[in-house]
């Protein structure tokens, strides 16, 4: 039997060059190996999002067409909808009795979420964010992962959601399947403004859907070094970001850019010309197919549906052996 993979994406927006190298190549490759789950944590999306529930369900769409523009096969992987399959919820609250308030408050990618999230938590976060690690334990546990290929921010998550299963097979002496975590060995993408992180709420990405003229506009804003000013300016590469997407982007373009650039003989606005067409280049085949998807919504809706119609009769299978193990199952 084939070894199961579960990813996620939370609804909040299209998906960008970032998670393209972070996580959806690595995604399209193992869904040869694996089987795959893809799960559009729409419910994850609400922790953060509960005052702009719109935002959400306009995401779903958006994130079901990245994923497929990229190469996730719907013949091959399986895409779920959270929100659709009640039974995660249900065993959230289950798995909430095993996990201590100060053990959440520890997560240190929830502790700098909730930093970035000042406007909307003010000085005090909810609950149901403070706790989307249990749920997030959930989702992974209830179709029995065995592998969840995720960026190193989403350690702690897997940590927890190990713990979780240790303490839960402990007390039920029901045997959970402990996952692993896979980490992508891509490193992170930098933002457009030269912050470590690409992310939607910094307004520093390139999105997958981007069309030509928007690419070029975006690379044209990239920050470079500094120190260089005129075209003859010695450049230094690794303080670039237009270099760093040069690196994903430019093949084998990349030796001369990089000597071009240290000798002081490229000007950053031909250097971002040069980048905003290879980007491009790469992107038009994804844009393509993702606008072929977005003009047959009735199709990609029925496969939502009846991916998640699949992955929900896995999850109830995974409860009723949960509640049998809890004593919750009533003649
Ligand atoms: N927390 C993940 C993120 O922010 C999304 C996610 C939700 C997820 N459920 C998951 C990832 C289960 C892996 C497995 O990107």
């Amino acid at each position: 039997m084939l070894k199961r993979i579960l990813t996620g994406d939370r609804p909040t927006g299209q998906l960008h060059i970032g998670h393209y190298f972070g996580a959806l190549t690595d995604r399209v490759a193992l869904q040869d190996k694996f089987e795959t789950y893809v799960l559009i944590a729409d419910v994850q999306a609400l922790t953060d999002n509960f005052n702009h529930p719109e935002i959400v369900r306009q995401n779903v769409l958006e994130v079901a067409l990245d994923n497929l523009a990229v190469g996730i096969d719907p013949t091959k992987s399986t895409f779920a909808i959270q929100s659709l399959i009640p039974e995660i919820a249900e065993l959230t609250v289950f798995y909430s009795n095993l996990v201590t308030i100060s053990r959440l408050q520890q997560n240190p990618t929830v502790k700098s979420e909730i930093k970035e999230k000042q406007l909307l938590f003010k000085n005090s976060v909810t609950y149901g964010f403070l706790g989307y690690p249990v749920s997030q334990a959930a989702d992974i546990t209830i179709f029995e992962a065995d592998l969840v290929p995720v960026g190193a921010d989403q350690l702690p998550q897997l940590e927890q959601t190990r713990e979780i299963v240790r303490k839960f097979n402990q007390i039920y002496g029901l045997i959970l399947k402990e996952p692993q975590a896979r980490l992508s060995n891509f490193p992170r993408i930098k933002g457009l403004d030269g912050n470590k992180k690409m992310s939607k709420s910094l307004a520093n990405a390139i999105y997958l859907a981007d069309n030509p003229k928007v690419i070029q506009e975006k690379v044209m804003s990239a920050v470079t070094d500094p120190a260089k000013v005129r075209l003859r300016d010695k450049g230094r590469p690794e303080v670039c970001t237009a270099y760093d997407y040069h690196k994903m982007f430019s093949g084998d373009e990349l030796r001369t850019i990089t000597q071009e650039c240290r000798a002081g003989n490229r000007g950053c606005v031909f250097c971002k010309e040069q980048l905003s067409q290879n980007i491009n280049t790469k992107l038009a085949p994804i844009r393509e197919k993702r606008q072929s998807f977005a003009s047959q919504p009735k199709t990609v809706k029925e496969m939502l549906l009846s991916g998640t119609a699949k992955a929900r009769s896995v999850a109830q299978k995974t409860m009723l052996r949960v509640k049998e193990s809890m004593l919750l199952v009533y003649p």
